[in-house]
């Protein structure tokens, strides 16, 4: 089994990976560090699963920026075709060109005298306009291009339609792509990949096994006080317990969208700006709206919200000053 990735210093073992990426603000659990660790020295894409806003695009982000290599994104979307994800013909500049050969165009073809006979004189010069010259790479051929590798990003994969996914099995099996006019590129170094879904669909068997398969959960408390401390250090930590306990408890009620990690971070750096050092309900209500996108989850909360602030409070210093 080839094992070329793990020469890399860099990816020599899960505790190395998390350290790298914690350096990039990046908090990885020890089960991400591992899935990444494990993903490179296979060398099989990493299929990170979850809900919205928990850390998988980014995942894809810090490791490109720890690794130093290009990140290469293909973000998907319904109707998302060949054309865009793996190179198309540069179908301007071919008609540009035909037009300024036009004259020598015209004296290849003045000895033919029936128009298959010029159409073949033509054809023969097909493969200078189907040369590299004029062949558009989109990010799927990029990443196998980029001398040194690339992080490739394949972004909300379930976004695409089911037909795509064949597509993608082709390349990320071989690490290659035919061209039929110019015939089969193959990846000067593999690319480190990285597909992300939110579940909206399904992803297929075949995709599912060609992957090393991660699902990213909302963190536990302390992984997610973490997550602040690193992206909102002038959070007191006093406010950071209380807050990520808050939305902990969030969590637990039937909210039609629970706020992800996302909407924690924003929602500590809103509290900072606001000069907060502990939570308190009135100042829980007034920024409800950075953590809860729905009305009626809103309504829902200021019913129960004075009660979620205590609990998230309880075993804080200045719990009896907010009772
Ligand atoms: N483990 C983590 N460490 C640091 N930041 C994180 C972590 N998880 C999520 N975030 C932050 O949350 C935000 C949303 O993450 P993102 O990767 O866009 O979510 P997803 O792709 O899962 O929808 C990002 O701005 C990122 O900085
Ligand atoms: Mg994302």
């Amino acid at each position: 089994m080839s094992v070329s990735l793990q020469k890399d210093s860099r990816l020599a073992s899960p505790a190395i990976v998390a350290e790298g990426l914690e350096r990039l603000g990046y908090i990885a659990s020890p089960s991400v560090a591992t899935s990444v660790y494990v993903s490179a020295a296979l060398e099989k894409p990493l299929l990170v699963e979850g809900p919205a806003g928990v850390g998988k695009t980014e995942l894809a982000k810090a490791l490109a920026q720890y690794l130093q290599k290009p990140l290469i994104r293909l973000q998907c979307y319904e109707g998302l075709d060949e054309a865009r994800a793996l190179y198309e013909w540069k179908y301007g500049k071919q008609l540009l060109y035909v037009q300024l050969l036009k004259d020598k165009i015209a004296e290849l073809t003045a000895g033919t005298k029936t128009l298959e006979q010029a159409l073949a004189v033509i054809h023969a010069q097909d493969e200078l306009f189907f040369s590299r010259d004029f062949l558009e790479p989109r990010p799927l051929l990029q990443s196998l291009q980029v001398p040194g590798g690339a992080v490739l990003l394949v972004d909300e994969v379930d976004k695409a339609d089911p037909e795509f996914e064949a597509l993608l099995l082709e390349v990320l099996s071989d690490f290659q792509v035919s061209i039929p006019e110019l015939g089969t590129i193959v990846a000067t170094e593999k690319p480190l990949v990285v597909l992300t879904s939110n579940r909206v669909r399904e992803m297929g068997d075949a995709l599912r096994r060609r992957c090393l398969h991660l699902y990213l959960n909302f963190p536990d408390a302390a992984l997610e006080e973490r997550i602040v401390a690193a992206q909102v250090p002038q959070c007191t930590a006093r406010l950071r317990a209380q807050l990520v306990a808050f939305v902990h408890g969030l969590r637990k009620l039937d909210l039609r969208k629970l706020p992800a990690v996302s909407e924690t971070i924003d929602w500590a750096r809103t509290l900072v700006l606001l000069h907060a050092d502990q939570l308190a309900w009135d100042l829980v209500q007034d920024t409800l709206n950075v953590l809860l996108k729905f009305q009626e989850d809103a309504e829902q909360v200021h019913h129960q919200g004075l009660r979620l602030v205590q609990e998230a409070c309880r075993d804080g210093p200045h719990a009896a000053a907010l009772r």
